[in-house]
């Protein structure tokens, strides 16, 4: 209610203030430009008062010039702006990283659970009675959750990968039975070795009832766990010698060395070029189909050797090539597993398959995914009408303001069919990023269902 008021004072405040400056700008194209948390948090009134609101001081010129600079309307949008983007990168954890319980759950010193306290904080408020971890790898985020929620019932962890669905099958059995655990009730336990695009006919096989509710919680940690970057025969590592594979699933017929030494030139280059965002795109696909005239590309180190040599002597030396290589290798292994088309479909299918209340938490690692998930779970809460958003949103801003679930919900966005929790992705501590390097481009979105 204190909050309510404030926000009805202030809003009437920055309003008040913009029409005296004769601001040619309507408030509410105003309001609309600018992201709505300026015009709600704390900060921001505190700014655009202290801002728009400066007393004048007829003793001292200093004052006065600051006077004139903050009555320019062109001031006031630049610190307007330079306010927003500081908020913007707020969208950084600011949770405290705690080492001991991420070793805790990590497998060794190569695999740790990515934003493992974030996550955790995501199904604190949910009765997690079924859970669904759709890309269980080493089961690090697994068993903290399964620990964690005591009242759970069912759990399926999927995986693709043979290797990540036994050592997870393994750990979560041992954990189970181990001394650690103490649960209330008993819990089915299912780890597949299935693709999560099968997710509603998965859950059909191993519990049809629980999609008469609705699953009350589903994990994606999409991209590659450090067992696969790690081991030279998959392919995947740009700095280890191993043979041009990049499957997920090793009984898939598609590997990279077939897009690189068969597939049409053009379709060499759009892959590059969508899905690696490499500008020396044409160039590339050039040499890597003028390679195939003498046996073509088998090897990562053939390939890595091609991309050296084609690297642009301007394109900062070392650095400049291993960034392609990397670029590259993202671009073929997208391609290979077709990871943004099964991303996006078995999005829809997962939120379809949640419970009333039930939330689904996405951790991608790289721009093009990130973008995807943003733009289906827009797709997916659906549109409101004009007056009810505006209720909504104000109601939701006036929710993740005064949240008790932490940091993380640092901005709702209503729809009809459910709410997003993270406006802006949250991402890693910087305590986290600085002891594990490879979680510095996670980004984590969650969805509720309504
Ligand atoms: C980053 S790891 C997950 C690590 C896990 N959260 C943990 O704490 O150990 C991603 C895993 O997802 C799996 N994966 C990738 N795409 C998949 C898909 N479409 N279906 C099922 N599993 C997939 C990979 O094989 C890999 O083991």
């Amino acid at each position: 209610m204190a909050a309510a008021t404030a926000i009805a004072k202030y809003g009437i405040c920055c309003r008040r203030s913009f029409s005296s400056l004769k601001f040619h700008l309507n408030f509410n194209q105003f309001h609309k430009s600018f992201t709505p948390s300026l015009s709600l948090t704390p900060q921001f009134f505190h700014h655009s008062i202290s801002t728009l609101q400066q007393k004048p001081s007829s003793h001292s010129k200093k004052k006065k010039r600051n006077k004139t600079e903050n009555q320019n309307p062109k001031n006031v949008i630049a610190k307007t702006l330079a306010e927003e983007s500081r908020l913007k990168r707020r969208t950084r954890s600011e949770k405290k990283f705690d080492q001991d319980v991420i070793r805790q759950y990590g497998d060794d010193v190569n695999h740790v659970p990515v934003m493992l306290g974030e996550v955790l904080d995501v199904f604190s408020a949910v009765n997690l009675r079924s859970f669904v971890d759709c890309t269980v790898g080493a089961a690090g985020h697994s068993v903290a959750i399964i620990q964690a929620h005591p009242e759970m019932q069912l759990y399926v962890g999927l995986d693709v990968d043979p290797i990540a669905h036994e050592k997870a099958q393994v750990r979560i059995n041992s954990f189970l039975h181990g001394e650690s655990c103490h649960r209330t009730y008993d819990l089915k336990m299912y780890t597949l070795l299935k693709n999560f695009k099968d997710f509603r006919s998965v859950l059909e096989e191993v519990d049809e009832r629980s999609l008469t509710p609705g699953v009350n919680g589903i994990l994606m940690d999409l991209g590659m766990s450090s067992m696969q970057v790690n081991n030279a025969e998959r392919g995947f590592s740009v700095l280890a010698d191993g043979p041009l594979d990049m499957r997920m699933d090793p009984k898939a017929s598609l590997k990279a060395e077939d897009i690189l030494n068969f597939w049409p030139d053009t379709e060499v280059g759009r892959i590059l070029r969508d899905y690696g965002e490499e500008s020396n795109w044409y160039n590339l696909q050039n040499k890597i189909v003028k390679a195939r005239a003498s046996g073509g590309l088998h090897s990562t180190v053939e390939l890595v050797d091609l991309i050296r040599k084609s690297a642009p002597s301007t394109r900062g030396g070392r650095h400049g090539w291993i960034k392609t290589a990397t670029r590259v290798f993202q671009a073929l292994r997208i391609a290979v597993n077709d990871e943004l088309n099964t991303l996006k479909t078995s999005l829809y299918s997962c939120f379809d398959c949640l419970s009333p209340g039930g939330r689904l938490a996405v951790i991608s690692f790289h721009s093009l995914e990130d973008r995807i998930v943003k733009q289906t779970f827009l797709d997916i809460i659906g549109e409101k009408s004009e007056d009810e958003v505006s209720t909504d949103k104000m109601q939701c801003r006036l929710e993740s303001l005064n949240s008790s679930e932490g940091a993380w919900v640092k901005q709702i966005i209503p729809g009809q069919n459910g709410k997003i929790l993270t406006k802006r992705p949250i991402t890693p501590s910087q305590e986290e990023e600085k002891l594990n390097r490879r979680c510095r481009s996670a980004k984590l979105r969650v969805i509720q269902k309504v």
